[in-house]
């Protein structure tokens, strides 16, 4: 199979990740016979620095034209200053909309070798295995916003969340078909006590569920509570769909579960064209350069890319596979060790999963 790709390094350990994570896609090319092509462009603050732009349209044009997009990170303090004409940030909000990724997929499930490694006990974390669907092209990080001076003194400045009918719709029934071919549980994650927006939601959900979907186990939580929930009893979750703020927040305390935000990966796809494919984590700019940066959630959200983009889900299964059997080895980067234990950085704990990919 002929696949075009583009890789978009961006900031920070970005560059590290992406590069490692590559080397493991030409090594899937061969080993089942398949042509993978690469096309590397700018996003984010590396972007601007070359171009101006944080989202060049030269990127846009070639991750239109590919098959799959595999993202490193964006960011960091070089283009932290709030009075700054653009963010690296906004190259990433610009590419989920441009390409219509209204769906960010977000699986929470930890590596049983790794369950020392989370915060919480052992027993409230085993058994956990969620798959968050987060609404990624609406609510309050694309309503009107608007920042204004007052006449006497100060200033007013107010973000709006805002949600039609279909847009709820569509990112509903992706979190209910999936729903579906899991354990059949789907929560719907909203504040309709307080927000006008969460209770269209809630009608929209409910006639949905009602409608097409009464075989699955249905519920509403609060999003306060559903904060709550996830530290205290994360294995009771199947499926949980929610808006793009709440999703933002939530998938971040959920990551924490697994012990180390450098094991997850995320997809965002929309209804047609490319999918966009990251780790959850973020630029890491203090460990940018240093080579200790953990690239399996890169690896494994290229294993998703391959499975969603590409329909290869062996070649995503064997990635995942090598993976699993690296860390059964014992094999940790910096991130999943105490300090002061040994440790692989990102090019030798690569060099494990290519061992691992070639010789099983
Ligand atoms: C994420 C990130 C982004 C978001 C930032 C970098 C704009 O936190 O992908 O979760 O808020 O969506
Ligand atoms: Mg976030």
């Amino acid at each position: 199979m002929d696949v075009r790709f583009v890789l978009l390094p961006g900031d920070g350990i970005g560059p590290e990740i992406i590069s490692q994570t590559r080397r493991v896609l030409e090594a899937v090319a061969t080993k089942f016979g398949h042509a993978f092509e690469f096309t590397e462009c700018l996003i984010g603050g590396i972007a601007i620095d070359q171009t101006g732009d944080p989202l060049p349209e030269a990127t846009v044009d070639a991750c239109r034209a590919s098959q799959a997009i595999l993202l490193g990170a964006v960011g960091g303090p070089k283009w932290d200053d709030p009075s700054a004409k653009t963010r690296p940030e906004a190259g990433l909000l610009r590419i989920r909309k441009e390409l219509g990724l209204f769906a960010n997929l977000r699986p929470i499930a930890p590596f049983a070798e790794l369950l020392d490694s989370s915060p919480l006990k052992r027993e409230v974390v085993e058994g956990t295995d969620i798959l968050f669907f987060r609404e990624l092209t609406g609510g309050i990080y694309f309503g009107p916003s608007s920042c204004t001076t007052l006449t006497g003194g100060g200033e007013r400045a107010q973000s709006t969340m805002v949600y039609e009918t279909s847009e709820i719709e569509r990112i509903f029934r992706l979190a209910a078909d999936a729903a579906r071919t899991r354990r059949k549980k789907l929560t719907m994650v909203d504040k309709a006590n307080v927000l006008e927006a969460s209770r269209l939601w809630r009608r929209v959900c409910a006639k949905i569920v009602t409608e097409e979907y009464s075989d699955l186990e249905y519920e509403v939580v609060l999003v306060d509570a559903m904060a709550m929930h996830l530290i205290s009893r994360p294995s009771t979750f199947d499926v949980v769909v929610t808006s793009n703020m709440f999703g933002d927040i939530l998938t971040d305390e959920a990551s924490m579960l697994p012990g180390s935000l450098g094991m997850l990966p995320s997809a965002s796809l929309g209804s047609d064209g490319p999918g966009l494919y990251e780790p959850i984590h973020g630029s890491a700019p203090d460990l940018a350069g240093k080579g200790i940066a953990n690239p399996l959630a890169t690896i494994l959200a290229a294993a998703m890319m391959l499975r969603h983009s590409c329909n290869l889900p062996a070649e995503a299964e064997a990635m995942e596979h090598a993976v699993q059997r690296v860390l059964s080895a014992g094999h940790r980067t910096a991130d999943l060790v105490r300090s002061g234990e040994p440790s692989l950085g990102t090019v030798e704990i690569t060099d494990k999963v290519l061992e691992s990919l070639t010789g099983g």
